[in-house]
C-alpha cells in the first residue's frame, strides 16, 4: 500500500515539511543499513487519541543506538515529546509513527564515527498489516533468522530487515501472507516482523528472547494480558513441529497487532477457526488500545486529535 503522505516531520528538534525530509545518497545509511527505528501505533479513543506504549518503544530506540554505539542527542522524555508534537502537528489519527535514527552524510568508510545522527519522526495512517479475515495462511521460511552474535536481534536496526525481506518475499512469492523463521539451531524465532504465540492444551508458549526474536512490545503486553486473565504462559523453546499440531497459533506485533494464523505450511492450526485464546487475548488488546477498556497497565499516552474513525474492539 503507498505511504500516505501527512503534513510535516520532526527532523532533530523542528517540525519539516514532508517533502523536505529527504537525504543524500552518499549517506552512511545508504550504503551500510546503519538505522535504528521504531514502529508504533495510536489508536483513536471515545475521545481524543492515545498512543500506544509509547515510553516502552522509545526506551527501545534509545536501546537499539546503545547496541551500535549510536549517541542519540534527545533523552527519553524529549523523544515521547516529539511524537505527540508531530500527531498533533499532522491531526491524523488513528496512525502509525516510524522514529528513526540514522548516520547521515559525511564519511564513506565503514567506520561511522564522520556521519552525523539524523533522527526522524513521520506519522501517516497505516491499516492491517496481515490481510484477510479468519487468520493468516503462513509458512516456515527457508530462510534463518539472524544467528547470535552476527546481527543483534533485540536491536531494531534497519539492516535486519533485509533477512526480513527475504522471509517475506519468499512467502508472498509462495502464496502465503508471511513466514516463520526458526533460528540457526532450527528452534522458532518469529515472523519477519512479528513474534509468535503457540496455544496447545490450553498453555501458551513463545520463544524467548535468546532464539534470535525482537523484544516485541506488543509480546510483552500479550503476556501481560495472559498473565492476568489468569491464562498459564512459558516463555521457552519451541520446536518447529509444535506448529503443526497446536491448537492455536497467533502474531504480535505492532503492524499486526494480534494476527491470528489459520494455517502453516497448508496444515490447519487447530480446525482452522480463530481459536477461543486467541481471541480473548485479541479482544482484550484492542480494547485497551482504543479506549473500551481501562488502561489499568498505563500503556497509553493521551494525544490532542480527534480519531477520523470511530473506535471497537
Ligand atoms: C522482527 C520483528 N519481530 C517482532 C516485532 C514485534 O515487535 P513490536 O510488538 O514491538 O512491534 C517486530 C515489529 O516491530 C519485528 O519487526
Amino acid at each position: 500500500m503507498p505511504i500516505q503522505t501527512t503534513s510535516k516531520i520532526w527532523h532533530n528538534g523542528s517540525l519539516i515539511p514532508w517533502e523536505q525530509a529527504n537525504l543524500h545518497v552518499m549517506s552512511h545509511v545508504i550504503h551500510y543499513g546503519s538505522s535504528v527505528f521504531e514502529g508504533i501505533r495510536c489508536y483513536g479513543q471515545p475521545e481524543g487519541s492515545a498512543v500506544f506504549r509509547l515510553p516502552e518503544h522509545m526506551q527501545r530506540l534509545l536501546d537499539s543506538a546503545k547496541i551500535y554505539r549510536m549517541e542519540i542527542p534527545y533523552n527519553l522524555e524529549e523523544l515521547c515529546a516529539a511524537v505527540v508534537d508531530v500527531i498533533e502537528a499532522n491531526g491524523v489519527t488513528p496512525c502509525y509513527i516510524r522514529p528513526i535514527a540514522l548516520r547521515g552524510y559525511g564519511e564513506i568508510g565503514v567506520s561511522p564515527k564522520g556521519s552525523p545522527v539524523e533522527v526522524y519522526i513521520a506519522n501517516f495512517p497505516w491499516g492491517k498489516y496481515i490481510a484477510g479475515h479468519g487468520g493468516a495462511d503462513v509458512c516456515v521460511s527457508s530462510w534463518n533468522r539472524l544467528a547470535p552474535n552476527t546481527m543483534p536481534s533485540l536491536a531494531k536496526a534497519g539492516a535486519n530487515y533485509m533477512n526480513s525481506q527475504l522471509i517475506r518475499m519468499e512467502a508472498e512469492i509462495n502464496g502465503y501472507q508471511e513466514g516463520i523463521a526458526l533460528d540457526v539451531n532450527g528452534l522458532v524465532s518469529e515472523g519477519s516482523g512479528e513474534n509468535i504465540f503457540i496455544v496447545r492444551n490450553g498453555v501458551i508458549f513463545t520463544p524467548p528472547l535468546a532464539n534470535s526474536a525482537l523484544s516485541g512490545i506488543t509480546r510483552d503486553s500479550v503476556l501481560t494480558i495472559a498473565r492476568h486473565l489468569g491464562l498459564p504462559v512459558n516463555e521457552q523453546p519451541v520446536p518447529r513441529e509444535l506448529l503443526y499440531i497446536a491448537d492455536e497459533v497467533f502474531f504480535s506485533g505492532t503492524a499486526a497487532e494480534v494476527q491470528p494464523i489459520r494455517s502453516i505450511d497448508r496444515i490447519l492450526v487447530g480446525d482452522g477457526n480463530i481459536g477461543p485464546i486467541t481471541r480473548q487475548i485479541g479482544d482484550e488488546f484492542m480494547s485497551i488500545a482504543n479506549g473500551l477498556k481501562p488502561d489499568r497497565f498505563g500503556w497509553l499516552t493521551p494525544v490532542k486529535v480527534t480519531a477520523r474513525e470511530s473506535v471497537s474492539a
